[in-house]
């Protein structure tokens, strides 16, 4: 069988993978469950690192179970959005779900809205630092207490702020009324800044710049230009002031439901597909990027270092409100993880 292009090079995965299945005794076989299709529902386009990586994982997993084990992608919110995706996931109406980090404080835990910090991220090793360290591992632990499993994070990248006009200057953003995901340390950062923050589902975003009921939004480039909101916002500033990532979270009565030969293979098949996601993130926001600059609607601003200074220290009490949020003891926890990430 030869493998499409960008997937030769998991050839010796894919062959490794046939070569362990082939070990193991016929009766391990037979008790394969051959009727397991698995269900991953998300809220973006296909063309982003988030929905690339669900499509590879389905190769992947299609593959190296021969076909035994089937995946159904559901993109761009097709079956669940942001309002019903995670009780769908902990009713077992879908099996895998990738959230932004924002969106788990509403089911519970608030400690994930420490990746909403504002600048808190120099860069995305700073942020790997976190999400494959102790720190990162305590918070997909957390997550058994509402039923699921969290098996692994992964980048998007570093979010941008657009609206109809520039916004370079903390009183560029006065009374400017911001769609944000429902993480109440981001809404914290529009109000530092003197916007409105107004929670909305991504998938209603769009719409809502269009008809004038928000002014603007922040998101990575990918997600701005894959959800053409060039179309309805004329600029587009480069702040990089925040990071959006996701957690890959199964439902825990699933997870156990499967046997361990499949277990393993799906997770190894998810975790070469986050691998895979940090691999092509930046070169997806970079394309979006590039593809904007062509089209030509949008004008994009770089800011000066100066300017972004002037809105680190605007935010700066954001970081109360996150304390406050998450407590002492993730705050402490947080603090070590980033001197170490800085040692
Ligand atoms: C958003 O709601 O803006 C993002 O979480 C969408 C996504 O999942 O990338």
């Amino acid at each position: 069988m030869t493998l499409p292009g960008p997937y030769a090079i998991q050839r010796r995965h894919w062959l490794a993978a046939c070569a362990s299945a082939a070990l193991l005794p016929a009766s391990a076989h037979a008790s394969l469950r051959t009727d397991i299709t698995l269900r991953f529902s998300h809220v973006v386009a296909e063309e982003t690192p988030k929905g690339l990586a669900a499509n590879r994982f389905k190769v992947l997993v299609e593959q190296r179970s021969g076909g035994r084990i089937g995946v159904q992608v559901y993109p761009n919110a097709q079956l669940y959005g942001d309002h019903d995706e995670m009780q769908a996931l902990q009713l077992g109406a879908v099996d895998l779900v990738a959230p932004s980090l924002s969106k788990f404080g509403r089911i519970g835990l608030p400690e994930f809205e420490l990746f909403d910090l504002p600048f808190l991220f120099d860069d995305l090793a700073a942020v790997r630092r976190i999400t494959l360290g102790p720190l990162g591992q305590k918070l997909l632990d957390g997550l058994q207490h509402q039923g699921l499993v969290g098996l692994g994070f992964f980048d998007n990248g570093f979010k941008q702020m657009s609206a109809n006009r520039p916004l370079l200057e903390p009183r560029d953003f006065v009374d400017l009324r911001m769609r944000v995901q429902a993480s109440k340390v981001i809404a914290a950062q529009m109000r530092a800044l003197g916007a409105r923050p107004v929670t909305l589902a991504f998938s209603e975003t769009r719409r809502a710049l269009a008809a004038g009921v928000v002014d603007g939004t922040e998101n990575p480039v990918s997600n701005f230009w894959t959800q053409a909101m060039h179309q309805v916002q004329s600029d587009l500033s480069l702040t990089e002031h925040g990071y959006l990532g996701y957690a890959v979270v199964t439902n825990q009565r699933f997870w156990q439901s499967l046997a361990r030969p499949d277990r393993a293979l799906i997770n190894q098949a998810l975790q070469e597909s986050l691998a895979f996601a940090n691999q092509i993130a930046d070169t997806q926001n970079d394309q979006a990027l590039q593809a904007l600059r062509l089209t030509g609607t949008t004008r994009i601003h770089v800011l000066s270092d100066t300017q972004r200074t002037r809105l680190r220290l605007v935010v700066k009490p954001v970081q109360q409100a996150l304390a406050q949020r998450i407590g002492p003891s993730w705050t402490r926890a947080l603090q070590e993880a980033m001197r170490q990430t800085s040692a």
